[in-house]
C-alpha cells in the first residue's frame, strides 16, 4: 500500500510524532517489485524502515519510507547437525527467536526480545549477552531499488562488525533487504558467560534452550523500558572501543571502570557505566531522560521532541568526553 503524508508515530519506538511524504509497505516481493517499477519516486530520498526501534526521526521525511510486512520462515536445507532458514525481512525478530527456540534450534536464543525486524537484524548486526546475529547469518538477499537487480550478499560481503554491516555504508545504500538466511544448529552449547546468566541458569529447575530464553527475557524486562509503554530505542550509544594505552590511563583515574576485551588488543568500555558514573542517570533535557535503570538508554517521558533527545544526547557526549576523554557515539540512526 502507498500512503501520502503518513504519520510515523507508530513506526518509531521513541514515539516521535513526524510524518513521511510517502510510506509504502509490502507483504511480498511481488508487491515490492511492482512498486519499484511503477510508483517509486526515484528523485526523492528513500529510507528502508524496519521496526523503527533504532531510529530517531529528526524531522518530517521528505521522501519515501519503504517498510516490509513480508513474513515467513522457510526451511531451505536440513542436515543432521543444522538447518538453513530463509526468513522474510518483515518477520518480527523476537517471533523468529521464539520459533527457533520452540524448534530446539541454537544460535539466536541470547538475542531474545530484541525489538525490530529480521531485515534490520542484519543491517545492525544486533547483539546481546555475548551473541551477535552475524554468527548465524549466512547470506542476505536484497534488491537494488533503482535497477531492481537482486543481489545475494554472502556473510563475508555483509562485512559485519560491532552493530555494523555493509548495509550501513554507501556500498549498499541503494539496497532493500528482502530476506535473511540463517544457519541454526540442532545441538549446541549455550552461551552463559555474560553477567549473571550462568548463576541464574543454574538456579533454574529445568536447564535448556527455553530456560535461557526465559532468563534473557526476564533480564531485559528488569532493565530495559518496554517501548510500548515508554518511548526508547534500546541502547542509545555504542560501547566505545579504545586502545590499550588509552584504557590504561582511564583505568588509573577510574579503577572501577567496567570493560571487556575487544579485537586487536583493544578494550570495549561499558558506556552505561561512563554515563552513570558521570552522574547522569535520570538527567533530563525537556521530556527526554537518561533511563534510571540503564544509563545507556534514553527515554521519552511522554512529550519529548526529537530536539529534546538530540540535545540530551549531545550533553551526554560532551560531559562524558569532558570527564573521561572518551568519545561515545550514537548507535541510534538519526533520520
Ligand atoms: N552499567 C552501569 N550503569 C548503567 C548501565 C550499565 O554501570 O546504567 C555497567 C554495569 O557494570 C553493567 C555493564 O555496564 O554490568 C554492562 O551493562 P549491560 O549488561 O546492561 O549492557 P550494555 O553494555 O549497557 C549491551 C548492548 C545491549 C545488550 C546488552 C546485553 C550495546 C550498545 N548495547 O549493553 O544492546 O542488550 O549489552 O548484552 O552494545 C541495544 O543495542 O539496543 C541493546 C540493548
Amino acid at each position: 500500500m502507498i500512503y501520502e503524508n503518513y504519520s510515523l508515530k507508530k513506526h518509531n519506538t521513541f514515539g516521535i510524532d513526524c510524518s513521511a511524504r510517502y510510506f509504502f509497505d509490502y507483504e511480498n516481493n511481488a508487491e515490492l517489485y511492482d512498486f519499484l517499477r511503477n510508483d517509486f519516486q526515484k528523485d526523492l530520498p528513500f529510507f528502508v524502515l524496519g521496526g523503527g526501534s533504532n531510529v530517531l526521526f529528526t524531522k518530517n521525511f521528505a521522501g519515501t519510507i519503504i517498510h516490509s510486512r513480508s513474513k515467513g520462515i522457510e526451511i531451505v536445507r536440513e542436515t543432521s547437525s543444522d538447518v538453513l532458514l530463509r526468513v522474510a525481512s518483515g518477520e518480527v525478530w523476537d517471533d523468529f527467536v521464539a520459533w527457533a527456540v520452540e524448534h530446539n534450534l541454537y544460535g539466536i536464543e541470547n538475542l531474545s526480545l530484541i525489538p525490530g525486524t529480521v531485515g534490520a537484524s542484519a543491517v545492525q548486526n544486533i547483539g546481546a549477552y555475548g551473541m551477535e546475529a552475524a554468527q548465524s547469518i549466512v547470506a542476505v538477499r536484497a534488491v537494488n531499488v533503482f535497477t531492481l537487480e537482486e543481489r545475494i550478499f554472502s556473510a563475508e560481503e555483509c562485512a559485519f562488525d560491532y552493530r555494523h554491516s555493509v548495509f550501513k555504508t554507501e556500498c549498499a545504500r541503494n539496497f532493500c533487504i528482502t530476506s535473511v538466511d540463517f544457519r541454526l544448529r540442532k545441538q549446541g552449547e549455550l552461551l552463559l558467560n555474560y553477567g549473571d546468566l550462568k548463576a541464574r541458569f543454574e538456579r533454574s529447575e529445568e536447564q535448556n534452550l527455553q530456560t535461557l530464553r526465559r532468563i534473557i527475557c526476564d533480564i531485559r524486562n528488569e532493565k530495559l523500558p518496554n517501548p510500548e509503554i515508554t518511548g526508547n530505542a534500546g541502547s542509545f550509544f555504542k560501547n566505545p572501543i579504545i586502545s590499550q594505552e588509552e584504557f590504561t590511563q582511564l583505568q588509573q583515574k577510574f579503577p572501577n571502570v567496567v570493560y571487556y576485551p575487544a579485537e586487536n588488543g583493544q578494550v570495549k568500555i561499558a558506556a552505561g557505566w561512563l554515563i552513570e558514573n558521570a552522574g547522569l542517570k535520570g538527567f533530563c533535557v525537556g521530556a527526554a531522560q537518561v533511563h534510571t535503570r540503564q544509563a545507556l538508554v534514553l527515554i521519552n517521558t511522554g512529550t519529548a521532541t526529537s530536539d529534546d533527545i538530540i540535545a540530551l544526547a549531545q550533553e551526554i557526549e560532551y560531559r562524558v568526553f569532558q570527564q573521561y576523554g572518551v568519545k561515545i557515539t550514537p548507535e541510534v540512526l538519526y533520520v
